[in-house]
């Protein structure tokens, strides 16, 4: 009659892949406990660590869970207490950790009627809330593991690419905030034909990369020539961190929305060496961060 979760933190966009691709980091997330009441509907007992609302209707884990209720209708109803690690808006799936993590466990007290795509699609209800736009590239590694990538949200498509052996992930997160409405809002609506040849090639190429283990080709891959040069304007020392950690990693680009910056290395060894150089940067700064490492998962 109660469940505890791990949900984990998930890395969006992997460079080229903007709203499509993501994968699941193994060592970071939020922990929830979610338990049947006798009573009707969806309740948030708990929040810890962060500052969240707990009206259901105004918290994504709420939100997300009371899309799952209201279709499966069962007559009684659940707690949520929640233990948020991941800092909202740091841009490793905060907002995404909470909805997959709710209907997740819900899913399964209830004996697991829904699978994964259905859940992504309750999960993104929830994602909603917090980025004013219904984008499933944090909620699907989130909900499959490894690397996802969104073939379509309507209907909600979604394939599981298969990740090599030894890719790790550096992680760097600056201690300021940046809302994913706002790292939308400032992108153009239309995209140059060259530019939009250079992306797709380079997400076909990632993902071919990812399946016959080519870490060159992954290297050669990890390149965004559309969002990241009006994101990275909002993240201070971007350039700087970025030519630091690529003289041990294959590449590096912004988390999700920013301002976690990441990096992918093969072994890891290398990405250690990536998290130090990375440090270096930031150490000279006034601003304050915290780097990990994680296997990607
Ligand atoms: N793909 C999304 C973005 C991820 O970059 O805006 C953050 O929710």
């Amino acid at each position: 009659n109660e469940i505890k979760i791990f949900s984990p933190a998930t890395v969006a966009n992997v460079s080229c892949g903007f709203d499509v691709l993501g994968f699941c980091l193994d060592t970071i997330g939020d922990e929830m406990i979610i338990r049947k009441t006798d009573k009707k509907g969806i309740y948030i007992s708990k929040i810890e660590g962060h500052d969240l609302p707990f009206e259901v209707e105004k918290n994504v884990a709420g939100v997300s869970a009371l899309a799952l209720y209201e279709d499966a209708q069962p007559n009684f109803g659940f707690e949520i207490e929640i233990y948020k690690k991941i800092k909202p808006g740091s841009g490793v799936g905060s907002s995404s950790a909470s909805a997959a993590g709710s209907v997740f466990a819900i899913n399964e007290l209830l004996g697991k009627p829904y699978n994964k795509t259905q859940l992504t699609y309750f999960a993104m209800k929830g994602e909603a809330l917090a980025s004013g736009s219904e984008h499933a590239d944090n909620i699907a590694p989130a909900l499959f593991g490894g690397f996802t990538l969104v073939k379509s949200v309507t209907p909600i498509e979604v394939l599981q690419i298969p990740t090599p052996s030894n890719l790790y992930v550096t992680v760097i997160h600056p201690q300021i905030e940046i809302k994913t409405s706002e790292a939308r809002a400032i992108l153009p609506k239309e995209v140059e034909l060259k530019k939009a040849i250079t992306q797709w090639a380079n997400v076909g190429s990632l993902v071919h990369a990812l399946h016959t283990n080519d870490y060159q080709l992954i290297k050669r891959s990890l390149e965004d020539v559309i969002v990241e040069p009006h994101r990275s304007k909002l993240i201070p020392f971007f350039n700087d961190v970025k030519l630091a950690a690529n003289t041990y990693a294959l590449g590096t680009g912004i988390s999700g929305s920013g301002p976690s910056i990441f990096a992918l290395s093969e072994g890891i060894e290398n990405a250690k060496k990536v998290e130090q150089a990375i440090r270096n940067v930031y150490s000279k700064t006034d601003i304050a961060f915290e780097t990990y490492v994680s296997k990607i998962n």
